[in-house]
């Protein structure tokens, strides 16, 4: 039985899972306390982590009807995410596997991602290309095997839904806009302009998110207040269409390029609409396997951590005291 913690950016979550059955998974959500501030403030997030993480592993474990001696392996994420943050969840899984006599994993929040593809309802085999686009990561990822990935591209700044939420703020949504944007674009027409589409070159599969951020400044800068109030659907559409063409451009790019039939999708932006149609249509066309974990898998959780813990070195108890957590890729030390 495997107890997951995962605290890397504004969720404070622990998971429970005895082998293939996910007995909890706790998700304890601090965006209204960053809304405010329109994006995620990392002090804040630690301060509330340090409240929230005992009673969000003890609801865990009730949930599972588990008690910590059942536990064999404590995983957390270690890397990458916000450094206070991180430590808050390190520091309670280290205390936690020492009580209980545990061995500790240490998982990359990627991984994590990658592995909410191998939880039921639809646990997915190796090989594939996976997508993760969320608030804070844009990477496209080549697996072969579990437990194991190779980068193939990322952002080189803005994540995929960072300029979402960005542009949503622009046109006067609240923090995080990704999913008002969705629903906004829908009823808009995308012709009304075209924004660039970063690093769109045959010999790249990273991203590139800030110039249609700041395309979408100057576009909405010169039109007056009435037209924006009359056009806002429209201008969403077209927004997001860069932004989607983007990531569904480099995913088809890489498929074709390790002739992998399989795409699998993870992180927050898969739940957008605009993507999985045109993804859907796409591996239609060209007879590729598209596979989206649930929505609640796809969002930052710490089912994702277990999963990923099953197939990755444990380190025994108490050699883990001295581990540490890295704010940049990379499992830590
Ligand atoms: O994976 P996630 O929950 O947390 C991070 O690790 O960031 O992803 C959150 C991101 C936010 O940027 C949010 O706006 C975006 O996912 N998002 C969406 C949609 N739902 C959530 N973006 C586009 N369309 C959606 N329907
Ligand atoms: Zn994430």
């Amino acid at each position: 039985m495997i107890l997951a913690i995962e605290t890397s950016c504004d969720d404070t979550c622990a998971a429970v899972l005895d082998g293939d059955r996910l007995l909890s998974s706790v998700v304890s959500s601090q965006t209204r306390f960053h809304a405010r501030y329109g994006g995620v403030v990392p002090e804040v997030a630690s301060r509330h982590h340090l409240e929230l993480i005992n009673p969000v592993v003890a609801e865990a474990l009730s949930r599972a009807d588990a008690r910590t001696r059942d536990l064999s392996r404590i995983a957390v994420t270690t890397s990458p995410g916000l450094i206070g943050a991180l430590l808050v969840g390190v520091a309670t899984a280290k205390s936690i596997a020492w009580a209980s006599r545990a061995a500790l994993v240490p998982v990359s929040h990627l991984e994590g991602h990658i592995a909410a593809n191998y939880l039921p309802p639809e646990p997915v085999e190796p090989p594939f290309i996976c997508l993760i686009a969320s608030g804070g990561h844009t990477s496209i990822v080549h697996v072969r095997q579990r437990g194991a990935f190779e980068l193939l591209g990322q952002t080189l700044d803005d994540a995929a839904g960072e300029a979402l939420d960005k542009g949503g703020r622009l046109l006067g949504l609240d923090y995080p806009g990704g999913a008002e944007l969705d629903v906004l674009a829908a009823g808009g027409d995308p012709a009304i302009t075209r924004f660039p589409v970063g690093l769109d070159r045959p010999d790249s599969l990273d991203f590139s998110f800030s110039g249609v951020k700041t395309a979408l400044y100057y576009f909405l800068r010169d039109l007056e207040p009435e037209q924006v109030q009359r056009h806002r659907a429209d201008i969403a559409a077209a927004y997001q269409a860069a932004v989607v063409t983007a990531l569904v451009r480099k995913v088809l790019a890489a498929a074709r390029l390790w002739n992998c039939r399989q795409i699998c999708l993870a992180g927050g932006v898969s739940a957008n609409s605009e993507l999985r149609r045109r993804l859907q249509a796409e591996c239609g066309r060209e007879a590729l396997k598209l596979r989206v974990p649930p929505p609640e898998l796809c969002t930052d959780n710490a089912a994702m951590i277990a999963s990923a813990a099953r197939f990755l070195p444990a380190i025994p108890f108490p050699e883990y005291l001295s581990l540490g957590a890295r704010a940049s890729g990379g499992r830590a030390a």
